[in-house]
């Protein structure tokens, strides 16, 4: 069957509870809280905005938590309007560096972030919320 559209805020879902679950044994006091629109992706914008997906939501789950501090990693799919989609992945954990330079990470999960979000036109913002929040937001 040809799939032309994926029904990604279901798609989001899935993969943050199945990440989630899969670090379940490193902590204990870590939620996970996900919200997502209705929003349907072509295939081309959908596998890059999985792939960024699955590295923020790792990292969330890998580092923020590390000195057994309790939180809650929070997942967002918006349709800003009718042209614009966003993506966040925020923890009120241990923060990423201050001086940590996104657009410059030498690192590859960053990198590769950078990139998927350049191949979407998209912008990728740190928001200064507390520990660490990013948002991805493109054209659809
Ligand atoms: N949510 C986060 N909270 C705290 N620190 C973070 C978070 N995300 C990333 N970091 C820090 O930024 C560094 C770079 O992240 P990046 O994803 O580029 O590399 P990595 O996760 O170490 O390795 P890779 O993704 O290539 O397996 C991490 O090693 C970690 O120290
Ligand atoms: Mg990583």
């Amino acid at each position: 069957m040809f799939v032309s559209k994926i029904d990604f805020g279901e798609y989001v879902k899935s993969l943050a509870n199945d990440l989630f679950r899969s670090y379940r044994q490193s902590f204990t006091g870590v939620q996970l809280n996900v919200q997502t629109d209705e929003v349907f992706l072509e295939l081309d914008q959908a596998i890059p905005c999985g792939l960024i997906l699955n590295e923020l939501i790792t990292n969330a789950l890998k580092y923020a938590f590390l000195d057994g501090r309790n939180g809650t990693v929070k997942v967002e799919l918006h349709a800003v309007s009718e042209h614009e989609i966003s993506l966040r992945v925020s923890d009120y954990g241990i923060g990423i560096l201050h001086d940590f330079n996104m657009l410059n990470a030498k690192s590859l999960g960053l990198q590769l972030v950078n990139s998927l979000v350049a191949q979407l036109d998209g912008r990728l913002e740190l928001g200064n919320s507390q520990g660490t929040d990013l948002l991805v937001s493109f054209p659809c």
